[in-house]
């Protein structure tokens, strides 16, 4: 298929990038480079050995899209462009979201205008709010205990997915839950590279590791949990994105949910010393109090995507550790023009 992937030159949709043409796919990118480099596509491009066509592009200009689908005639789309910072969407309510759900209204309206049929959404675990069982199954309340507008944002987005395929069935929607990204693509080349101070949990472990920050604040030690520190669930981005092509390929007609984790809760602490088992590197880190809107637990059930899509995750934390640090150490500032 010819897939347009929108956020295609970021964390993830890197990732996804190359899996698709992997898998035979050609990759059509639309990406504003708002919070990416230009670079990554020449990585990616380099990692599959096929042309990427790349479109620099914010996929709330109509116009733009119009051109791009004209020209490109994508079969299906995948949509990761959106913005992602918790804290920072506390801050700019509004910017979250115009981007996140002005974003999905043009791609809709343009694939509509196009006779494209096959959309797959970037959702979040963060939707299930204060989990109501774990694991998190699909069919588990979402809505309720949100603390954020990104968080709303993916919910509002799934709601209005919802309602689009209500109205023509010959839409078809899947939504992917990701749970915690982390790893990076085991050749090193691509990973993930924060603009500013990281907000997640691994890229300042990596940040840490490389010495651009002297240590870890560890959120918390007082949830119910074994030790105290939050529990997730972190999936290798090159599983999560393995998840995209068997959504592509294998999503049934209508709307669909899946999770894209691995079934594992981690703390905090065990992460820490899984990295410094798999790198050799100490990571020195200083308990501090709860950052507000944490849970204390969330892990996946991946049973779905496992029974319909054919889908399982293959790789090990240790693999995520150890890939997360070759891409921190071989570009310790990100993607630097040379
Ligand atoms: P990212 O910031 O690395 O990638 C998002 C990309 O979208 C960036 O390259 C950015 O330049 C681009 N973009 C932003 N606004 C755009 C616009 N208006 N038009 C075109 N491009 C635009 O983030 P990521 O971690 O790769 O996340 C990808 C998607 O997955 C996002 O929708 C995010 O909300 C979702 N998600 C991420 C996580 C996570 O922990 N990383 C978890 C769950 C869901
Ligand atoms: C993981 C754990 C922290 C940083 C967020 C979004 C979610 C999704 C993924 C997009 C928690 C602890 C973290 C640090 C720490 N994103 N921590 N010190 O909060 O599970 O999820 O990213 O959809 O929507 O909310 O991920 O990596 O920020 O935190 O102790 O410096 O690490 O308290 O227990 P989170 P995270």
């Amino acid at each position: 298929m010819r897939v347009l992937l929108t956020g295609g030159a970021g964390y993830i949709g890197s990732h996804v990038a190359v899996e698709l043409a992997t898998a035979g796919h050609d990759v059509i990118i639309a990406d504003d480079l708002s919070n990416s480099s230009p670079i990554a596509v020449d990585r990616i491009t380099e990692l599959t050995g096929a042309p990427v066509a790349f479109y620099e592009l914010d996929v709330r200009d109509e116009a733009g899209l119009d051109a791009l689908f004209a020209t490109e005639r994508p079969d299906a789309v995948i949509h990761l462009a959106g913005l992602k910072a918790v804290g920072e969407s506390v801050a700019q309510p509004l910017r979250y979201y115009d981007v996140n759900l002005n974003a999905t209204l043009s791609v809709l309206r343009v694939m509509a205008a196009h006779g494209v049929h096959r959309f797959i959404f970037s959702s979040s675990a963060t939707v299930y709010g204060v989990p109501e069982m774990l694991p998190l199954t699909e069919d588990a309340q979402v809505g309720v205990g949100l603390t954020n507008p990104y968080g709303w944002s993916k919910f509002m987005n799934e709601q209005i997915l919802r309602d689009a395929a209500v109205a023509d069935p010959t839409l078809s929607v899947c939504l992917l839950r990701y749970f915690n990204p982390i790893g990076a693509h085991e050749s090193g080349r691509i990973g993930e590279d924060p603009a500013d101070i990281p907000n997640n949990l691994m890229p300042y472990v990596t940040q840490v590791a490389a010495g651009r920050r002297d240590h870890l604040s560890v959120f918390g030690d007082d949830y119910d949990t074994p030790d105290g520190t939050g529990v997730r669930d972190y999936i290798h981005v090159v599983d999560l994105a393995s998840g995209h092509v068997a959504a592509l390929e294998k999503a049934p007609d209508g709307v669909s949910v899946y999770n894209l984790g691995t079934g594992q809760g981690v703390s905090v602490l065990a992460l820490v010393h899984a990295f410094e088992a798999a790198t050799g590197v100490p990571i020195p880190y200083e308990v501090v109090a709860r950052r507000p809107g944490d849970i204390d637990t969330t892990y996946a059930s991946a049973d779905k995507a496992a029974h319909e899509l054919g889908w399982r995750t293959g790789k090990t934390l240790q693999d995520a550790c150890a890939d997360s640090w070759r891409w921190q150490s071989s570009n310790p500032q990100g993607y630097v023009r040379h």
